[in-house]
This record gives C-alpha cells, structure tokens and sequence, in this order.
C-alpha cells in the first residue's frame, strides 16, 4: 500500500478506536508530571490524547516505519518543543530505560505479539515500582466473528491475558469494560508492586 493511504488508513483506524483510547488515558490516573508511553500507537490517536493532558514528555514507540513517518510529520510542533519523543521499537524489546516510565498504555496491539510473555517483560521493565500498564484488547468472542481477524491476528482468551500479565510481575489486574453488553471492549489496568 502506498505511503499515503496507509497514513489514511490509520486516520480511519484512528476514528475508530478513539473513545477506547480516551478511555484508556483517563485510566492511568497519572498526574501531570507523570512520564507516559503509548506503545503501538498506530495512527497516533493515544498521543494526540496524551499530548492534550499538557505536562511532562510523552514517548511513543512503533515498529511501523510508516506509522512512525506518519506522526514525525502530524506531531512535528510538539517533537521541536521537546513535548514528544518518538521511537522506532517492537514491544518485545523497547528502548527505554529500566524504570523510565510512570505509566504506559497499549490499545489493539497484543493480537499481533507472538510472544507476549516477553513482551510484558519489557513492559514491566521500563515502568517504575508501583507504575500502571492499560491493555486494551477487544472482546476475543466478539473479534472471532470479524473477518478480517482471520489473518494475523492471535485472539487470546482474557483469562489467559490476565494469567500472562500475573506472571509478567503485575500483582493487580482490573478488567473494565469499555461500551455496552457482555461484548464491550476490555481495558486490562495492571499495577506492579510499590516494593
Ligand atoms: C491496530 S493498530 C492500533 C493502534 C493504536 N494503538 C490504536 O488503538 O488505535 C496496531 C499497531 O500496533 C503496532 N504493533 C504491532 N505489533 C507491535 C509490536 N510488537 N511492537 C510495537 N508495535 C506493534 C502496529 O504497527 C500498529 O501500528
């Protein structure tokens, strides 16, 4: 796909995640101050949203060049002021420091992780004692019946994500649900131990 429509189409993914993503944010409970990842942000509606709180920097990481390319250009203004620090990464293997981060979310992502055990490795690496990671994943029941989830995608069990986040050193997981019905979207918010 060219350059361009695929920016498109990740407006378009954008339009529709965007109330999940909102409702993301607003789950970290972070202060201003805080320091804050969206992890695959994709079309980059998390970093819009997060960039909106004000305060301190905001970190993105994709491993889509054209994601990446995609938001150097929408978030130009707010990566001179030093608003914005985005970074080329797979959520397997970030590159961020131990302990850099208050809080991190990631929307949609994890269906096309293989290895999430690594993955919530790292998670768990770069955030501080007692930070929060917000997972949000769609209904696996639900998703099965989309099509385009065919191909792709790995639709885990939420039992199963929560098991994976558990053993990844998160010692509460709260499953709340975005939207309506046995269906809604779930937003797994996950807190490491203070220590
Ligand atoms: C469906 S989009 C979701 C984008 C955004 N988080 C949202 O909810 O609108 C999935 C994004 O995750 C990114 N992604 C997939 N696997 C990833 C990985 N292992 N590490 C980092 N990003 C990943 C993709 O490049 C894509 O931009």
């Amino acid at each position: 796909m060219p350059l361009v429509d695929r920016a498109l189409a990740g407006r378009v993914l954008n339009r529709g995640n965007r109330s999940v993503v909102v409702a993301a944010v607003a789950a970290i409970e972070c202060g201003p101050a805080a320091d804050i990842a969206d992890i695959g942000f994709g079309g980059g509606v998390g970093l819009d949203v997060l960039l909106d709180r004000g305060g301190a920097a905001v970190h993105g990481v994709e491993m889509s060049e054209t994601m990446l390319a995609d938001a150097r250009h929408r978030f130009a203004d707010a990566i001179s002021r030093g608003r914005l620090r985005l970074y080329a990464g797979r959520m397997e293997r970030l590159p961020l420091d131990d302990s850099a981060l208050d809080a991190i979310i990631s929307t949609n992502t994890v269906y096309f992780v293989p290895d999430l055990a690594a993955a919530l490795a790292e998670l768990a690496r770069v955030l501080r004692p007692g930070g929060r990671l917000v997972l949000g994943v769609g209904d696996p029941e639900q998703m099965t019946k989309m099509p385009f989830t065919r191909h792709g995608f790995r639709l885990r069990p939420i039992d199963e994500l929560i098991s994976a986040i558990r053993a990844a050193g998160f010692d509460q997981i709260e499953d709340r649900r975005v939207g309506n019905g046995r269906r809604a979207f779930h937003l797994l918010v996950c807190d490491l131990p203070v220590i």
